[in-house]
């Protein structure tokens, strides 16, 4: 008798996304049985792997055969929430290729932004005001520092190094980067930050980085500088960036991420006439790259190898 497929349950981009969901994972991992969140036919016994965003607290625990739980998302704190969820299964972060593309996109099209003034011309517009202002410096003159070195970080490098920034980074760990100045650990922190004109926060959240861009360490920028952020919106105290991008110390800054999603209608950046804001679109990928991301993630499961991507509870990320 052939024994029965392995289960991988998916809940991600809604039932009508199953279809789509099969079709991929019919081409990468063909042996495996694609089923619904919601499937009254599944026997939860069955299930080996999850793909998931927002899983209702709860319902992991009654999976006792389950082996690994795919994020649909870079963040894991939707799943991990869940007082119930059962702490011995590992978690795998998504990560595919077309993320890191579109991540390092977005944080090049930022910081082209910041130095290019982008929001000074964006503002002209709507009075139909023709601003004709010259830049202040080049991509060769703009130091670019960031903060958070792992796979987004180093793609973002690699793509900002060719355009022609100066690059610094900062991590926990000192990372050994070419062509870059890499700094680490909380104690570097001022020194990095002093020597930077562009900010680019993609940091995960963690109790460690949260509100580390405050007041005080706004204040080690040099006049001028500018923030972009698509980590986590925690890294930064908004209050403090609008009080020193008022005073004139800071240029401008590119958000995409924000404590509290969507960003409600009546918070300050939104108007801010030095602040672009975008609702956390950096990064995206296919239901393809993402499929492509757990097919990996499931075959190194069953030959015994590292898991890619793997969430790690005791660094928060
Ligand atoms: N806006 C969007 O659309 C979007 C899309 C995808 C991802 N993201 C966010 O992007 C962030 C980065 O993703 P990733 O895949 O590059 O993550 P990753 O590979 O895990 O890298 C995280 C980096 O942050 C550093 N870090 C963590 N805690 C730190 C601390 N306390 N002090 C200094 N450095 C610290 C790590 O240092 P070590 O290298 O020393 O470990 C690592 O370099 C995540 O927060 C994710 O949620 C946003």
């Amino acid at each position: 008798m052939a024994s029965p497929r392995d289960i991988l349950l998916v809940k991600s981009g809604g039932e009508n996304a199953v279809p789509e969901w099969r079709d991929v994972f019919a081409q990468l991992c063909p042996d495996l049985d694609v089923r619904w969140w919601d499937d009254p036919e599944v026997d939860p016994a069955a299930v080996r792997f999850v793909l998931v965003w927002q899983p209702q607290p709860g319902r992991l625990a009654g999976y006792t055969s389950l082996k690994v739980i795919f994020s649909s998302g870079a963040g894991v704190d939707h799943i991990t929430d869940d007082p119930q969820l059962p702490r011995h299964i590992p978690i795998v972060r998504m990560g595919s290729a077309e993320t890191l593309q579109t991540m390092g996109e977005y944080v090049c099209l930022a910081v082209l932004a910041i130095q290019r003034e982008l929001k000074r011309a964006l503002n002209a517009q709507p009075e139909a005001r023709w601003d004709e202002f010259q830049g202040s410096r080049t991509a060769p003159q703009t130091r670019v520092g960031i903060m958070g070195l792992g796979n987004i970080g180093q793609t973002a490098a690699r793509m900002l190094r060719g355009i022609g920034y100066p690059l610094a980074g900062w991590s926990r760990k000192r990372k050994s980067l070419e062509n870059m100045t890499c700094f680490a650990g909380i104690e570097e922190l001022d020194a990095f930050v002093r020597q930077t004109d562009v900010v680019v926060g993609l940091l995960p959240e963690t109790p460690l980085t949260r509100g580390l861009l405050n007041a005080s360490r706004l204040a080690l920028l040099p006049r001028g500088a500018g923030i972009v952020n698509a980590g986590r919106g925690s890294l930064i105290v908004l209050s403090d960036l609008i009080a020193a991008l008022d005073s004139g110390h800071l240029s401008s800054a590119v958000l995409d991420v924000f404590e509290d999603e969507p960003l409600k209608p009546e918070v300050a950046v939104w108007r801010h006439p030095r602040i672009i804001v975008t609702g956390h679109i950096a990064g995206f990928a296919s239901r393809r790259a993402r499929a492509e991301h757990v097919a990996r993630g499931i075959a190194a499961y069953r030959r015994g190898d590292p898991l890619p991507n793997l969430f790690q509870p005791e660094r928060g990320y």
